[in-house]
Order: structure tokens, then sequence, then C-alpha cells
């Protein structure tokens, strides 16, 4: 009896409990939602034009002057510039060479239907669900805070290892404005939806501490963030390691676009095959020496837009390194090495057909020129899961090969 007294406190008391919790988790929901709607609004601008993309994305065609850009406290007076004013000197020597499949027949998938006009840009549209998937509004379109920059001098060597981000990257340091290279582009396996991986250049400033200048170019599948698992071209800069400012593509504002062509974040198409056809993309990213601004080109002439000086502190000036290569996020989820593969999966030794590459890997000087650098160093934490080796040849000048499968009988 008196057993069943408690127990009917107790159910009473689970009831109450319930209802509390389900009373906060309705409003919760409400609210969130409402944040999620403003965040969408802020993010998709009105347009002049909307395309349905094979692969699900919607191309939104926004007037140039109604970018995201434009909402940056730094950026709201800011006059467009339509054109770069300087190229580096050099850009020619390239483009003499034709090796494998140029970038001319890669082409985005959108294009299949239709175009945005001259004086608008192509903006991939942010749905709710791609927001819903990221851990909070606040945290989506951005890399984790946690160090994601391979910190090739540190000492500290434990903590990239622990935040589970792997590299496997080459390196220069010095004083740089700019940076170029032709890449081939992949679709690596992700083991799972919140782990990526990426190929891409980056042009860092500052110290490895929380106020790390990056700006970074290249492609990724990374299935958090677009919802599925295709190769996408994307670009990212922080002006504070990764915490507050900066994003991929433009989910916030930031980079300024002018090009009608290229949509960021947008899935590429055809990608290499192992044994097959290579496909490749080449960057370019180079800073304006009168105004500062640091400019973006893919392919051979297709100038994307640009990185305002303003957003940074280091990179406003030039900057001090250099990376080309791979980053995964490796989250160990069941005591394993991830099975997630950095670019064709394969190790560098394999070679052409089959590993990944960078080739004509350049940097801009202080002179504006673009030279083949001189002492490129190799990173990464674990060989054995992904590795990277470099080499020069006549045609394609400084080389880089990279990647791996991650988890395999050395990489357990
Ligand atoms: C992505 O690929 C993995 C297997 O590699 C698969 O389990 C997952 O369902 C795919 N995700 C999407 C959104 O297609
Ligand atoms: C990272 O961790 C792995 C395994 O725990 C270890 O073998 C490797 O030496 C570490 N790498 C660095 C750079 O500390």
């Amino acid at each position: 009896m008196m057993m069943m007294i408690h127990m009917d406190r107790f159910s009473c008391f689970v009831v109450v409990v319930l209802c509390v919790v389900m009373a906060a988790r309705v409003s919760y929901a409400a609210g969130n939602q409402f944040e999620v709607d403003k965040h969408l609004n802020r993010l998709n601008k009105r347009s002049v034009k909307s395309i349905k993309s094979p692969d699900g994305d919607i191309i939104d065609c926004v007037h140039i002057e109604h970018q995201a850009a434009f909402d940056h406290p730094s950026l709201k007076n800011h006059k467009v510039q339509m054109r770069p004013n300087y190229h580096p000197e050099g850009m020619n020597y390239e483009s003499m060479k034709v090796s494998s499949k140029s970038e001319q027949t890669i082409t985005q998938l959108w294009h299949l239907n239709g175009n945005c006009a001259k004086g608008t840009i192509p903006v991939r549209r942010t749905k709710k669900e791609d927001i819903l998937r990221a851990s909070s509004i606040k945290n989506y379109g951005k890399k984790s805070s946690v160090s994601t920059v391979a910190q090739p001098n540190s000492i500290d060597l434990d903590l990239i290892n622990q935040s589970g981000h792997q590299h496997a990257i080459a390196y220069v340091e010095g004083e740089f404005y700019g940076a170029k290279a032709t890449m081939n582009v992949w679709d690596p396996q992700i083991q799972q939806s919140n782990e990526f991986s990426l190929s891409q250049i980056w042009l860092l400033g500052g110290s490895f501490s929380s106020d790390l200048n990056s700006i970074e170019a290249g492609w990724q599948v990374s299935p958090d963030l677009y919802g599925d698992n295709n190769t996408r071209f994307f670009t990212y800069w922080t002006s504070d390691a990764y915490q507050a400012t900066g994003c991929y593509n433009l989910l916030c504002s930031g980079f300024i676009q002018i090009n009608n062509e290229i949509a960021l974040g947008a899935s590429i198409s055809p990608i290499s095959k192992y044994h097959g056809s290579q496909y490749d993309i080449s960057i370019l990213i180079w800073k304006d020496p009168e105004q500062g601004n640091w400019w973006m080109q893919f392919g051979n002439g297709n100038v994307l837009g640009y990185w305002p000086a303003s957003l940074f502190s280091y990179l406003t000036d030039s900057a001090s390194m250099i990376q080309w290569g791979g980053e995964v996020v490796n989250s160990a989820s069941d005591g394993q090495h991830t099975t997630t593969q950095m670019g064709s999966g394969h190790f560098p030794e394999e070679g052409f057909g089959k590993s990944s590459y960078f080739r004509n890997v350049q940097i801009v000087d202080g002179s504006n020129s673009l030279r083949t650098p001189k002492d490129i160093d190799t990173f990464t934490e674990q060989p054995n899961c992904y590795d990277v080796q470099t080499g020069k040849n006549g045609g394609w000048g400084s080389y880089i090969y990279y990647g791996g499968p991650g988890r395999n009988p050395n990489c357990p």
C-alpha cells in the first residue's frame, strides 16, 4: 500500500515534468523557426530570376548591388570594383601548355538549365533544411572553431590531432601576395554526414592563434553543409581563426562577387575517374597592389570577385604562409579512424590518373609576379592515413600529389 502511494506520487511528478518539458520544447521550436526564417531572409536576397539545377539546387540571379556582402558594417558604402586593376605578371606561362583535360570542359550543373544575365550574380539559395542541419544558426556556413588549419611549425601538434581535422599539405613560408594552382577534381566518400573532405589553397596571415587570417578556395564534399555528397566549388575566409568572422561561399557578408557564370557552392561536373579521364580546375588568388583587395579567378579568365582588404588584419598586408592540399574530419566515432577519403582516396605513390594532384603550383611575389616557389615543405598528421609528396618537371612545374583512403590496415 505504502508502495502504491509512492508510485502514484512519482508518476504524477513525471507527468508534470513531461508537460513542462514539452511546453519548453514547443516554444523553443517556435522561437527557432522565427530565427531560421530571419536568417534565410538575410541570406536569400531578392532575385531577378531563379534556375533549378538538376542536382536539386536553386540558383538565384541576384543584382550585383543587392548581394549579401553589402550588409557588412565595413562595406555599407563600398563601391563595387567591376574588374581588378592588376593581374600578376607571368600569367601566360601556363595557358600555352595543355596537359590533361582543362577546366574548359568542366561546368557547373546548373548551367544545363539556364544562366544569369550580366549585372547579376548566381547565388546558391539556402533552404530551410540547410540551416536545420547545422548544429546552430550561428554555426551554419562556418567551419568549427576548433583549430582547422594545419600548423606545420607548431610545437603543440597534439592539438590538431585532438580536433579531428587531418591534413596532407605542401606549404611555403615567407611574404606572399597570391597563389595559383591547377587541381584535379574527385568525389571522395564521406563516412558520416558531419565529416567532410576538401582540397584547396590556403592563404594565411598572422599567427596560429585567435587572430589568424585565412582565405581558402577549392572543392569540397560536405553532406552537412550541402545536404548531399556532390563535389562543390567553394571559398572560405576568416579573420579570427574560424571564430566569429567568416564563412563558406556567400553565407555571410564579406566576399564581393562580380561574375555571372560561376556560383560559389555549386556542384562541379564531370569528376576525374580512377585510371580514367582527369578533370582539373585552376584557381588564382592575388592581391591588388593598389587597393589591397584579394581577388580570385577561376580557370583562365573568370574573375569571380574579391575579398575587400577591410575584412582582414594581417592579410591587409601580405600572406605569411601558403598551403596546398587536403583536409578531412576524422570523428573516429566507432573508435577507429574514419574511412572518409581525401582527394581521390589513393596515396600519392600511385601517381597520375590515380592520385589527386595540384600542378603548376605558383606564388605571387613582392613584385606582383607569379613564380614557382623555392622551398616547398610538406606536412601530414598521419602519413599512413593521408600522405603528400612534391616534385618538379617541365610541363607541370612544381606539383604535389596528396590524399589517401583514411582507415586501412596501417591506419586502424
Ligand atoms: C553520402 O554517402 C554515404 C556513403 O558514402 C551515404 O551513406 C549517404 O547516405 C550519402 N548522403 C546523401 C545525402 O546522399
Ligand atoms: C596524431 O595521432 C596519431 C595517433 O594517435 C599519432 O600516431 C601521430 O603521431 C599524431 N601526430 C602528430 C603530428 O602528433
